[in-house]
């Protein structure tokens, strides 16, 4: 850790520590109206901001930042907020997965060139957490996080209902023609009553909840609701806290440890989180230094048990979440199964900062001799000739009588063939057929959108099917549910065998043995791939950005982060 003693980083902008004039810094930042003896060498904070209107989910982070402002003054500091890209997830396309390394480049370069000490992260909507721990790890200079909080729980005649996983439900039910447009009107306007995230565990609440798990959120942070007058006096006192951080010299390297990732991966099996949490935590992993690899969230995550009843693996939404305990009180019912260690950014470790969390709902947050799934809760890591780099499925979101299973391939070659044959009457397709969707991966989208939960033929959602096998290289909303195969790397567009797989092969899920085999002969594979044409890349590239991400984006086995990012380059400006 820095020395107490060591001279503050923003002295060297206006201090003249660095041996640079210092007044150009001081006379421009006077138009802000400060005193002169505001650039004493207190700690400067940074409040990373991504409140955008295009991101309805991180509305009230303006707001949320003067609270932290709040917290960072009384704590002896000087607060300075300033905004980065946002992501908005239900209106960014091609998909906001596609723009994380972009907007974490952003939050990393803004702290990075800045005269700055530390900095508060504001997040909520999806790829906005993981994007600023990204960025923060990157710079490694003192941080915490806050994030926005869950939207309101919705009532739609009568029922409870949750952001996404009840929104696919719905949307099957009008596809089946048991729900009609006028009540499917009436859902839309009720559907996102509230400022805040998604309210089921989907990935932003996932991500909140492996952020605090992380270590990089006070205790109690992921869960509080967005509106909650509890989240503002929280920010408070996180702004008070960074302050401290900035002085005991604090960072996110010394929070982030091998041993918080892997309490990361535990409580997101706890809480059924989203798989989208294994993309992120091995981005974030990379980022700060610490090996993590696929294998490590089957072998870390298998002997956890789902103790969190929320949607979609479950019945609740997160207001009941909070009201239960939240994370705290699943750290503690996870009690020996996690490491007494590292600090948090709250100066204690995340089980000795839970020692005293109660539970208020047994039914939401069960204990651990009576969880909802005792094994097998967590993400399943699968191999075999169709994934040799590896594949993901979420057993608890997933159908059992289909978590082994043999049929036929029905495949599409990318989402627009996808779209122009699903519901066509004469697909030759079964309830035992698994679908196959290629070209959905990082490169080949590009940005590995949310489309892996694909939704059924209209004529077996009609005919009563709930739930497929579907096989494909992209990633799924942390909403959905389905026996879903996700992340298949290599993806079919850097040619990994899925590129060669043809309606009718043979395909077998095997989850209890992590098997994911295609039932084609290798000579036979290896002539499919010297026959293959080119691969298939949806779109041109664009120059720009696009062709930097293709060029430089991993597999999801690597978390899909850019190869140049992998590492951390620590404080110091470029000069
Ligand atoms: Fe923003 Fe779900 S759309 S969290």
């Amino acid at each position: 850790m820095t020395p107490a003693s060591t001279p503050s980083r923003s002295k060297r902008w206006f201090a003249h520590a660095d041996g640079k004039p210092a007044w150009p810094h001081r006379v421009f930042m006077n138009k802000e109206g400060f005193p002169p003896d505001e650039f004493d060498g207190r700690p400067i904070v940074g409040i990373c901001n991504s409140w955008s209107e295009l991101t309805p989910c991180n509305l009230h982070l303006r707001r949320l930042a003067e609270s932290v402002k709040r917290g960072v003054f009384e704590a002896g500091g000087l607060p300075v907020e300033f905004p980065t890209m946002s992501l908005g997830e239900t209106l960014m396309r091609p998909t906001t997965m596609f723009y994380r390394n972009l907007m974490s480049m952003d939050v990393e370069e803004s702290i990075r060139g800045n005269p700055i000490d530390g900095v508060v992260l504001l997040a909520g909507c999806d790829k906005t957490t993981p994007a600023q721990l990204m960025g923060a790890a990157s710079v490694d200079l003192p941080a915490i996080m806050v994030t926005g909080g869950p939207m309101l729980n919705v009532t739609f005649r009568g029922e409870i209902v949750g952001s996404g996983t009840d929104l696919w439900r719905f949307q099957d039910e009008v596809k089946a023609g048991r729900m009609s447009p006028a009540e499917w009107d009436e859902l839309e306007l009720a559907f996102a009553r509230s400022t805040g995230h998604c309210n089921t565990m989907g990935t932003a609440s996932t991500m909140a909840s492996v952020a605090e798990a992380l270590g990089m959120t006070l205790a109690g942070n992921a869960a509080i609701p967005a509106v909650d007058s509890r989240r503002y006096a929280l920010a408070q006192r996180s702004g008070r806290r960074i302050v401290e951080l900035i002085r005991e010299g604090v960072r996110p390297s010394h929070v982030m440890t091998r041993q918080a990732f892997e309490n990361a991966i535990r409580v997101n099996v706890a809480i059924g989180g989203s798989t989208n949490a294994v993309v992120h935590l091995l981005a974030l992993a990379g980022r700060v230094g610490v090996p993590l690899d696929l294998e490590d969230f089957d072998r870390i995550g298998r002997d956890v048990p789902l103790l969190v009843n929320l949607k979609p693996s479950g019945a609740y939404l997160m207001e009941e979440f909070f009201a239960a305990g939240g994370v705290p009180a699943v750290v503690r019912e996870l009690g020996d199964l996690l490491h007494d260690g590292p600090a948090t950014v709250s100066g204690v470790s995340l089980v000795a900062g839970s020692a005293e969390a109660a539970c208020w709902n047994r039914e939401v947050i069960r204990e651990r001799a009576q969880p909802l799934l005792a094994e097998g809760a967590g993400i399943a890591v699968l191999r075999g000739n169709l994934a040799p780099n590896g594949a993901v499925i979420k057993p608890s979101a997933a159908t059992p009588a289909l978590m082994r299973h043999h049929g036929r391939a029905v495949v599409f070659e990318d989402i627009d063939d996808y779209l122009a044959r699903i519901d066509d009457p004469a697909l030759d397709v079964d309830a035992d057929c698994v679908l196959v969707l290629k070209g959905a991966g990082p490169q080949g989208y590009p940005g590995m959108p949310e489309v892996g939960n694909f939704p059924l033929p209209r004529k077996l959602i009609a005919a009563g099917v709930k739930d497929m096998v579907r096989i494909s290289d992209a990633r799924m909303s942390g909403t959905a549910y389905g026996t879903v195969v996700l992340h298949v790397a290599p993806e079919s567009a850097a040619g990994g065998p899925l590129a060669f797989v043809r309606d009718g092969d043979a395909i077998e899920l095997d989850v209890p043995e992590r098997r994911l085999e295609l039932g084609v002969g290798d000579a036979e594979l290896r002539s499919r791939a010297a026959t293959r044409a080119a691969i298939t890349r949806n779109g041109t590239s664009g120059g720009g950005y696009t062709e930097l991400y293709r060029r430089h984006v991993m597999q999801a086995d690597r978390g899909a982060d850019f190869d140049f990012l992998v590492g951390c380059r620590g404080e110091a400006p470029v000069r």
